[in-house]
């Protein structure tokens, strides 16, 4: 899809050839004597419009107006969240419209948040996934102008918005793909592909390295699937060398059965969406690819299947982690903090500004904070409002949650150092505090995505959560931010 921003006001947008029109229209609209503006000054007249976001109204063939349709919506106060709203809202009379090309016009006086929101939102509602589909039909739209009154003035905020937009229909894309198509395979050429088309450096390992490294914790989870594991290292020198780089731990697992400690049959088809952390930094890195900033980011992704045959992990089972730290396995089916806690040992090489992972990793995060925000655990505030701060900005918010040390009493075991399950009770608490145990060297923060990765229902699909925190956050870190957090002594004392 393409994306125009151009100087408009309603008169120059009464005046756009497209085959929509799309007017926002804000509580405080201030009409012009152009015809879109007698339109919407006569509709707010007769209440057939208001401007509360989410209302929507249609017009068609309207005098003076060079587009057939006209569509005005709501838009609040014009904030970013009600844009958002006001775009989606819009969303269903323009998929049936099959428009090519639609104008939105922005209320007079937006200014980076809108055109940000504009830009997501109207990338967010036009996709269709098609690629596993005999008879592809795709999205209809093709262009669209985004109208404010100082292009000049958003030119970068709706550059980073593009890219952000491309990101995360990436992560959307291979989180909807199939779990037989979006094997940890394909995980680590699709890495290879960014590398090459935007000049990452990469290293996709195999089993065999993996072996060579110590990961016996993921090895553990990966024994039970014919696909092969692949450990994915993508990397985005744009900073200054020796500037120590942020780091993104992916959770990547491809298809989660629960293993030997099977989960029931009903919805088992959405584990194919337990990757969405891994595709979350793929997206980044898409997103990165097109803006090229001038900071140092590394991607890690572990990736397997968590599958049962006869030589499947089981409960009981004793592993050892790279860390040194034995791990026993109470339930196969926490295996993603298996394997990210093996990634977050090997993070220490480069010596991290700070490391952030992403994992849909707890059905408990749902239960606590649904579909709406992201669980965000840190060992450090600084870090934690940074990454709060972005996703805000994002539209892409998290909520924080708590890492008192009491929460890891129910993890001790009498055969290992740690056991991967403790009760019931704060079970996306109990497994941040298990991966805290491996981030003992740098600034870290754990996004539980359990609950924002994808959607169920009739709407079922990949959410591409949280790219767009994530690439806020990361470029904020451009011109040398720091995390200036609570020091190593105080995070050691944390995770012991
Ligand atoms: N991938 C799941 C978490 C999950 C479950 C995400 C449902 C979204 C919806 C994870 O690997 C898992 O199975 N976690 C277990 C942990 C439990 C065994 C302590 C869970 O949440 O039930
Ligand atoms: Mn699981
Ligand atoms: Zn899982």
């Amino acid at each position: 899809m393409d994306f125009e921003l151009k100087t408009l006001d309603a008169a120059g947008a009464a005046a756009e050839k497209s085959d929509v029109l799309l007017v926002l229209v804000t509580e405080g609209f201030k009409a012009g004597k152009d015809a879109v503006s007698k339109l919407v000054t006569s509709a707010l007249a007769a209440r057939d419009l208001e401007p509360k976001a989410g209302k929507l109204l249609q017009a068609y063939r309207c005098e003076g107006i060079a587009a057939p349709r006209v569509l005005l919506a709501g838009a609040g106060d014009g904030s970013g969240k009600k844009i958002q709203a006001a775009v989606a809202a819009a969303a269903g009379v323009l998929r049936a419209s099959a428009a090519k090309k639609l104008t939105i016009l922005l209320p007079a006086g937006s200014g980076d948040e809108a055109v940000r929101a504009a830009v997501c939102a109207t990338a967010e509602s036009s996709y269709v996934y098609v690629t596993t589909k005999s008879k592809p039909e795709g999205r209809e739209l093709k262009k669209v102008v985004v109208g404010v009154a100082d292009a000049g003035a958003g030119r970068q905020a709706f550059g980073r918005a593009k890219a952000a937009a491309t990101g995360i229909e990436f992560a959307r894309e291979l989180g909807n793909l199939p779990p037989n198509y979006a094997t940890p395979t394909r995980l680590g050429e699709e890495a290879k592909k960014l590398a090459k088309n935007h000049g990452f450096k990469v290293e996709v390992m195999g089993p065999k390295e993996v072996e060579k490294l110590g990961m016996g914790s993921f090895m553990g989870v990966a024994k039970g699937s014919s696909e092969p594991l692949r450990f994915i290292v993508l990397r985005h020198e744009g900073g200054a060398k020796g500037d120590a780089p942020v780091v993104l731990v992916g959770k990547g697992i491809t298809f989660d059965s629960g293993g030997v400690s099977i989960k029931p049959s009903a919805d088992m088809d959405e584990m194919k969406f337990d990757m969405g952390g891994a595709a979350s930094v793929l997206g980044t890195f898409r997103a990165l690819g097109e803006l090229k900033p001038k900071v140092n980011v590394v991607g890690i992704i572990p990736s397997c299947e968590n599958m049962l045959d006869g030589s499947s992990y089981k409960p009981g089972d004793i592993l050892t982690s790279m860390s040194g730290q034995t791990i026993e396995v109470l339930n196969t089916d926490a295996e993603g903090r298996l394997i990210l806690c093996d990634a977050l040992t090997y993070a220490e090489r480069f010596k991290p500004k700070a490391v952030v992972d992403i994992a849909t990793l707890t059905g408990a995060c749902v239960i606590a904070l649904g579909g709406v925000r992201s669980g965000l655990f840190a060992s450090d505030d600084a870090l934690a409002g940074q990454l709060q701060a972005a996703g805000d900005a994002a539209l892409d918010p998290v909520w924080r949650m708590p890492l008192d040390d009491e929460y890891s009493e129910g993890l001790k075991t009498n055969f290992a150092d740690v056991a991967n399950v403790a009760g019931r009770a704060a079970g996306a608490v109990v497994a941040a505090k298990f991966l805290q145990r491996f981030t003992p060297n740098y600034p870290w923060a754990h996004l539980d995505i359990a609950g924002t990765a994808w959607k169920s229902g009739a709407g079922k699909g990949s959410t591409g959560r949280p790219v767009g925190l994530l690439l806020e956050f990361l470029l904020a870190q451009e011109g040398g931010a720091v995390t200036k957090g609570q020091g190593k002594a105080a995070r050691s004392k944390a995770a012991a």
